[in-house]
């Protein structure tokens, strides 16, 4: 018996394959701080826990394939907030963005179909494209760059005949680079041009830092027929066990065709979808709250980092997370000294390593990825246990 050549080709995820050495660690008695996953400490929203407990049905019934209109109204109404209209027809609602992902891929891409992708970029994409039979082809960027790649020549030179669509995440993950509407407009010339579709992967919205204006594919009415956003409730409002995510888009041939595949999956999880409703309603006060509390855990990041010597990292201008190259050959074997031989008082750090994020062979392998999802003093000390597990680690190496 064999397995699909697909799934042989798929990877691990490299945010969670350190996992069970960190909970031998744990085991052992040390404390790990857990900078690896995006999964942030601010509470949920109390108007998700309210609208569950209000959720009166005697029966847990199937939603609408495309997703309760509720909240499809609650996600026309918070848009039209950024002079965006959109209708329910307009919108899937997906079991998280991870969903909205999967879906798009599978109607967009047939086998050796190829999606361009700014690397390092999040890792579960080479798991979507790859089961949609399709393949990722990298816009290498660079940390001393930091991250940036919506330049016309590195965009193009991408481009083949089997090109279906530009992939755009911003705010980013693992980067943190947002794009300007200027580079938006860019990439829309680019794949109108070339006659491809924009996925546009939003998840990160409202957390651009610093005079940084939240931008949005939708914005841009120009392209609507080839922007495909895919959004949800994981991050902006800290709710990733909700899985509740979006599939947005103007295309009406995209949408009647995806839906296929929404109704082959009958529907999105129904009462996380009430608790969802509530969250798209949010005023625009909570972002700005939660943006702050971000934007200070990241200039806590930063102010750590570059106390280390030879670390090579720009401030991110959005997102959570923060790339950097360390000075060291490789990065896997920096965290795993530090899961299995280092502490200091009886604590030790995680991160993931970005050789993951690359498709690429061969990059990435001193780079990490941070994500700033602890408060203030934990990311401190998270940062500071990596510079004195790098003291260590080279003493280790006589280096
Ligand atoms: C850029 C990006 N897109 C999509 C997702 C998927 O998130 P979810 O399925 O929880 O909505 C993530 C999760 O980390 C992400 O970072």
């Amino acid at each position: 018996m064999k397995l699909s050549e697909k799934v042989l080709a798929m990877q691990f995820s490299p945010i969670r394959k350190f996992n069970p050495i960190a909970q031998k660690a744990k085991d052992a008695g040390k404390k790990v701080y857990h900078l690896n996953i995006g999964q942030p400490d601010v509470p949920t929203p109390e108007v998700f826990m309210d609208a569950i407990r209000a959720y009166d049905k005697k029966v847990i019934a199937y939603a609408e394939s495309g997703g309760n209109t509720e909240l499809q109204d609650a996600v026309i109404d918070y848009f039209k907030g950024y002079g965006v209209d959109f209708e329910r027809k307009n919108i899937i609602v997906t079991t998280g963005g991870s969903e909205a992902l999967t879906m798009t891929f599978i109607a967009l891409l047939n086998p050796g179909d190829e999606v361009i992708i700014a690397e390092p970029f999040y890792t579960n994409y080479h798991t979507f494209a790859t089961a949609a039979g399709g393949k990722v082809v990298p816009i290498t960027t660079k940390a001393e760059d930091g991250y940036h790649y919506a330049k016309r020549e590195q965009i193009e030179a991408c481009i083949t005949d089997k090109t279906k669509a530009i992939v755009c995440i911003s705010p980013g993950n693992p980067t943190g680079t947002v794009l300007t509407l200027d580079e938006m407009k860019l990439i829309g010339e680019i794949a109108k041009e070339h006659d491809l579709w924009i996925i546009a992967d939003e998840v990160y919205r409202e957390f651009a830092y610093d005079d940084r204006e939240v931008t949005s594919f939708s914005m841009l009415p120009e392209y609507a027929d080839r922007v495909i956003i895919v959004d949800s409730v994981s991050k902006r409002h800290s709710a990733c066990g909700a899985r509740i995510g979006l599939l947005i888009s103007k295309n009406e041939e995209f949408m009647t065709n995806t839906m296929k595949i929404a109704q082959g999956r009958l529907c999105s999880s129904t009462v996380d979808q009430v608790g969802a409703a509530a969250l798209f309603r949010l005023p625009k006060s909570y972002y700005d709250e939660v943006k702050a509390e971000y934007c200070a855990r990241r200039d806590v990041v930063y102010e750590e980092l570059m106390k280390i010597p030879g670390v090579v990292c720009q401030k991110p201008g959005g997102a959570f997370y923060m790339t950097a190259k360390l000075p060291v050959d490789s990065v896997e074997d920096f965290l795993m000294f530090l899961l299995t031989e280092f502490d200091d008082n009886g604590e030790t750090v995680m991160f993931a390593p970005a050789e993951g994020f690359y498709a690429t062979p061969g990059l990435g392998k001193d780079e990490m990825r941070i994500a700033y999802v602890l408060n203030k003093e934990d990311m401190r000390r998270g940062v500071e246990l990596i510079r004195l597990g790098l003291e260590a680690y080279n003493k280790k190496n006589n280096k």
